[in-house]
């Protein structure tokens, strides 16, 4: 056999670190660092979140009792996430954490919304150059100073250097990541004007099922409230399991607070372990694209009550149908696939009705006819593990009626006009009168 030789095949730090943040954005790199708190709040509730029917029990056995909270500091100068969730211990950090991607038997079993093992890295690489973490754990944690610049210009092997805690009290445990020197990009993002705005927006919704459940979170001191949802009690659910993942698909008509019914709220939401992956969708992504038989329609504005939920959940949260960024899908997944198209399925009950209601453009739609429609409000993730039902629509069927004519003496009509002291009454009124008050005092209708 021919001699072989080695060829040079390892990573160019800075391409690496080039590649890794450039399709993410600066919002959803945050996000990395705060589902890195959710997740370890996750891994301390008694609670498994492996299947919808947990989620559905958190929702209703939680009394407001979060299990930690979440900080977020956003300046031009610096960006900081700490949270009081537990921390690193000084083993996992030297082995695992920041290893980029987990080793096969790496990752934690009661991990949820961390998954590939890349999401803290990436952020810190897309924010600035210095990088001090400090966590504090109960069996001892670690702490890292990391300048970036002088860490790409070091040859292989990779490691970044740490340093050991010692162990701390369980209140006192928890990771502070804070990143400065930002770069360029990142100081004129943050000096935008909405940026933060934008931030605020986005952790309200990505982390509806979460806030003021199991976590609380302040960005800039401000505390962050959920984005509620309610929807309509008559809405339609199904649902499978597949391939180590549950799935509860729910549809039916919105029931805001307000009950405005506006376009921006309409449309299918995903979760993914309980983490709002998509908002709002109307795109072919979830299957609006009017292409017949095979999808739902173009969205159009008598669609503005739609409102459809789509909740994955697993115990590995590398089978869920979501991106490494977790801000979009992964629409090749076989899950995803045939979620899809139950979605279209479920989304045609709801479609149907509202198409039969309402013309195609400009559409008024009545709040409280619609109201009637959807049912009462529910909280929608308590919805995640129905049972199959549609989505029904009682129709008012007007009771049967029948004509009485009789005939009566001119005098006799004449004596109740004037005991009612009605001289115009006209005699079929007369006829009314009489059959209602027997209705009334005779029979109590
Ligand atoms: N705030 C935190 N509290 C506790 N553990 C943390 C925290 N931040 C990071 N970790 C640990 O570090 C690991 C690596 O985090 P990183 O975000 O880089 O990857 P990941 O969360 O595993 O996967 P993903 O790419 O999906 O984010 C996590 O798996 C977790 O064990
Ligand atoms: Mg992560």
């Amino acid at each position: 056999m021919a001699k072989l030789y080695e060829a040079e095949a390892s990573p160019e730090k800075r391409l690496f670190i080039s590649l890794i943040t450039r399709d993410i954005s600066l919002i959803d790199a945050i996000i990395d660092l705060t589902d890195n708190s959710v997740n370890a709040a996750m891994k301390r509730s008694s609670n498994p979140f492996a299947s919808t029917k947990d989620f559905e029990r958190y929702l209703r056995a939680t009394q407001r009792n979060p299990l930690a909270h979440i900080d977020v500091k956003i300046s031009d100068r610096k960006i900081s996430v700490t949270d009081n969730a537990g921390g690193i211990e000084f083993e996992s950090a030297r082995s695992d954490t920041f290893k980029f991607g987990h080793a096969a038997d790496g990752a934690d079993a009661r991990d949820r919304l961390s998954v590939y093992g890349i999401g803290m890295k990436r952020a810190i690489f897309k924010i600035g150059n210095k990088v001090k973490i400090i966590s504090d754990h109960e069996d001892g944690g670690f702490a890292l100073d990391l300048d970036v610049a002088a860490w790409e210009k070091k040859p292989p092997p990779w490691h970044f250097d740490i340093a050991k805690r010692v162990a701390a009290s369980r209140p006192k445990c928890g990771t502070e990541i804070e990143v400065t020197e930002l770069y360029s990009e990142v100081k004129r993002r943050v000096a935008d004007g909405i940026f933060i705005d934008a931030l605020r927006d986005k952790l309200s919704r990505v982390y509806s099922f979460f806030l003021g459940r199991l976590i609380t979170l302040s960005v800039n001191g401000k505390p962050i409230s959920a984005t509620h949802f309610d929807v309509g009690d008559r809405f339609a659910h199904d649902g499978f399991e597949a391939a180590d993942v549950s799935v509860g698909i729910t549809v039916g008509i919105a029931r805001s607070v307000s009950d405005n019914y506006k376009a921006e709220n309409a449309g299918w939401y995903v979760f993914c372990n309980g983490r709002t992956v998509i908002y709002a969708d109307k795109t072919n992504l979830t299957g609006w694209t009017g292409g017949g038989g095979a999808s739902l329609p173009i969205f159009q504005p008598k669609h503005r009550p739609f409102l459809g939920l789509v909740f994955f959940v697993s115990e590995d949260p590398e089978a869920l149908p979501w991106s490494t960024t977790k801000g979009t899908l992964n629409e090749d997944s076989l899950v995803w696939q045939q979620a899809k198209r139950l979605m279209i399925t479920l989304g045609k009950e709801v479609i149907g009705v509202l198409d039969k209601r309402y013309g195609d453009s400009g559409t008024e739609i009545d709040r409280s006819e619609m109201a009637e429609l959807a049912g009462r409000p529910t909280n929608a993730f308590s919805t995640a593990s129905s049972t199959k039902r549609s989505f029904k629509i009682e129709r008012r069927t007007p009771p049967a009626e029948t004509k009485i004519s009789y005939k009566a003496k001119e005098s006799d009509i004449q004596k109740v006009r004037k005991h009612l002291g009605k001289p115009a009454m006209t005699a079929p009124a007369v006829g009314r009168h009489t059959f209602e008050y027997f209705l009334e005092n005779e029979i109590d209708a």
